[in-house]
């Protein structure tokens, strides 16, 4: 069957219509692109096609660099070039705005991106029998991985300890790496039993854990510090910390501006990476986070670079409810802003909000929610995951 793709969808998947209307989702197909397919599986709604020949070319196309790319479940868009990928995530992110969040008339700011490669300090390799990798596209088996040029070197550079490790520990399921550039350091969380570990001269700490993320033993030093504009931070095991290393000046930059103004609550402060920042420009600030570990640290960096601001182990929807705010600065997981966060803004009203987001489809939910109380003056795309389908953005809200 021959179809036209319309567009990409989230998920990094082309998206057209067969001849009776039914859309069909083609995974490595681009938008204007006609290509030849086989029905890989059918649904009520959708079809799920394979690329059987390319009939007209995209010119956003190009070869993927990786050798695992058609295999490997970790990356989604190595066959578009950079300039494409930006343009494709771009027009998802309106497309959310526009179709979930309801909102058409906010400036799309310029995109803000770096060099695409080696960026990744953090990942989490699946290990099995003398196998270390990532999981395969819509699978759950393991691809060996030779090479990763999304990797930091200093973590693909770790592939062949780990998978001598996974041979001599048959029980270990999973090896979380942190790079700390600048240090030079790798601290390491190995989910599952070990007895043999010999690691790597750079590696200053392991932490051993259950899969259910219970902390059972920790060998050396389970933290390592990192510099971001100018400001030093202690990034603990257990703590979120943003992948990007080459980002991390410029989202800063971007996420703390000039719309940072008054008393400022930060919710979703994880170690305190924008903190710092935000504190510099508020009258004061609150910071607060679910995890109380990510709290530690982010009082600890506070500290580290001489600034005075509360931070509190709160739930969002508390923390909104119990301090009083100019400015709301909100950086949620995937799944977005919680019912109860939700409420607490429309019953407390801040005055702007910073909504910094990693998945349109939820940042788009959430616009909608706040329509009446809030309007979206702008929205900024910052190239935080290259050659994934990952979408990070900033976001400007004006109280109405
Ligand atoms: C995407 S991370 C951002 C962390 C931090 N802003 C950074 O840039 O490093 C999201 C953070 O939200 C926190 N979190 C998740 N659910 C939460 C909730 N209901 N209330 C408060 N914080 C929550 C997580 O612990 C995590 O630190």
């Amino acid at each position: 069957m021959k179809i036209l793709i319309d567009k990409l969808v989230q998920g990094g998947l082309g998206l057209g219509k067969s001849k009776d209307g039914k859309k069909v989702f083609v995974p490595f197909a681009l938008p204007g692109e006609e290509v030849k397919i086989r029905i890989q599986k059918q649904t009520k709604d959708h079809d799920f096609g394979l690329i059987e020949e390319i009939i007209s070319k995209s010119e956003l196309r190009t070869n993927p660099s990786c050798p695992h790319y058609y295999v490997c479940g970790g990356c989604q868009l190595q066959h578009v070039s950079k300039e494409g990928q930006i343009k494709l995530k771009e027009s998802i992110l309106c497309e959310n705005l526009q179709r979930i969040g309801k909102v058409d008339d906010f400036e799309l700011k310029s995109p803000v991106f770096k060099d695409p490669w080696e960026y990744r300090i953090r990942a989490q390799f699946k290990t099995f029998m003398g196998k270390a990798g990532f999981f395969m596209r819509s699978s759950r088996n393991l691809v060996d991985v030779s090479k990763c040029p999304i990797l930091h070197p200093s973590l693909e550079g770790l592939l062949p300890w780990i998978r001598e490790l996974s041979l001599k520990n048959p029980q270990l399921k999973e090896c979380h790496a942190t790079f700390y550039p600048g240090a030079n350091e790798i601290a390491l969380k190995l989910i599952g039993s070990v007895e043999e570990l010999n690691p790597p001269s750079n590696v200053v700490g392991v932490g051993i854990y259950l899969p259910s993320g219970e902390r059972l033993k920790l060998i050396g030093r389970g933290f390592g510090f990192i510099s971001a504009c100018g400001a030093n931070y202690k990034i603990g095991l257990d703590s979120f910390l943003q992948i990007n290393y080459k980002m991390w000046d410029d989202f800063i930059k971007t996420a703390v501006g000039e719309e940072i103004q008054g008393r400022v609550l930060e919710l979703h402060c994880g170690a305190g990476f924008f903190s710092v920042f935000l504190a510099r420009r508020a009258d004061s600030l609150f910071s607060s986070d679910i995890n109380s570990l990510a709290v530690e640290d982010a009082r600890y960096n506070l500290m580290l670079n001489g600034i005075k601001a509360q931070v509190r182990a709160l739930k969002g929807a508390e923390a909104i409810l119990s301090v009083e705010s100019d400015t709301l600065f909100v950086n949620p997981p995937r799944g977005g802003l919680d019912n109860g966060e939700i409420r607490a803004i429309k019953l407390k009203r801040p005055k702007r909000i910073i909504y910094v987001s990693c998945n349109p489809a939820t940042l788009a939910r959430d616009v909608n929610a706040l329509r009446g109380f809030y309007k979206l003056r702008w929205s900024r795309l910052v190239e935080n995951f290259p050659h994934t389908y990952h979408i990070e953005s900033v976001n400007f809200l004006d109280g109405i």
